[in-house]
């Protein structure tokens, strides 16, 4: 498989503290690729650089082959990029559906998104994306949630909430922060079937989880931070029998 995303050397600074240092990897095109390790490993300033949050103190992130470090996260939108957070970030006072016709409006025209979102009903194009928020809600099997509002719903439904709104904005390249944190066994397995199925329809998922049975049921490939620095990369089984791994994380988890 060919490599979709590639960080060559990408470090960044936050005054002394080396939040990520030196951290090269690439994900296959399609992969479902884990990045796990400590907590205040980085993982979150890793996703953050990538998604043009920070800009990184040293070091490239390619897409494609093309250089996207330091490029605004709305233009990475539109090249494909989508994220969740890992403190939910869903607006509580509107509907589940006008949370997840937001995601929409990044490959859209923001005016006309406004204007949607202000006048119900007001053109055929409002129809359309409330059509496709829809689905995507349906995708993520929140059909019964379409009307309500978000601060009536369960966590667990917010979480595939976030996921569904990641969804309308049509990525190629999805990034999960800690999708299944603070979620039941069984919301968990919901959440995992998804990230699943997501990625069976050709978008390659980057997610970051502390749950190590859907890490390593779910991941191609993982990636290890510790103290912001790469301590491991491979398949789940060659991390799973990496002494360093077990050393400095699995084994406190074990
Ligand atoms: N904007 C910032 N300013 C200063 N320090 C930061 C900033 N963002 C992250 N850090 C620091 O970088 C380090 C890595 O934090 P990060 O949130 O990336 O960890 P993490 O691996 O996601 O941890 P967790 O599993 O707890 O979510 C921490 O020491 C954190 O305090
Ligand atoms: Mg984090």
């Amino acid at each position: 498989m060919a490599a979709l995303l590639e960080v060559d050397a990408l470090s960044i600074q936050f005054g002394g503290v080396k939040a990520v240092q030196d951290v090269s990897f690439s994900v296959p095109a399609g992969a479902i690729y884990a990045v796990i390790g400590p907590n205040g490993a980085g993982k979150t300033t890793l996703f953050n650089l990538i998604t043009g949050l920070y800009t990184p103190t040293s070091g490239e992130i390619r897409l494609e082959g093309q250089a996207i470090q330091g490029k605004p996260p709305h233009e990475l939108a539109r090249l494909g990029m989508a994220r969740t957070f890992q403190n939910l970030q869903i607006c509580l006072n509107m509907t589940a559906l006008e949370n997840v016709m937001v995601g929409a409006h990044l490959r859209l025209d923001r005016n006309l998104i406004k204007a949607a979102l202000r006048w119900p009903a007001l053109s055929r194009r409002e129809r359309e994306l409330r059509q496709e928020a829809a689905e995507c809600m349906a995708y993520a099997g929140l059909e019964d949630f379409l009307e309500a509002r978000a601060d009536a719903m369960p966590y667990g439904a917010l979480k595939r909430l976030e996921i569904a709104r990641a969804l309308a904005a049509k990525p190629r390249l999805l990034f999960l922060d800690e999708p299944a944190a603070g979620l039941n066994p069984k919301e968990t397995q919901e959440v995992a079937e998804l990230v699943r199925k997501i990625a069976t329809h050709g978008v390659t998922v980057v997610l970051i989880e502390h749950d190590m049975k859907m890490v390593m049921s779910l991941a191609d490939r993982i990636l290890v931070l510790d103290y912001g620095k790469k301590l491991a990369e491979g398949s789940a089984a060659e991390v799973r029998a990496n002494p360093d791994v077990i050393a400095a994380y699995l084994g406190a988890h074990a």
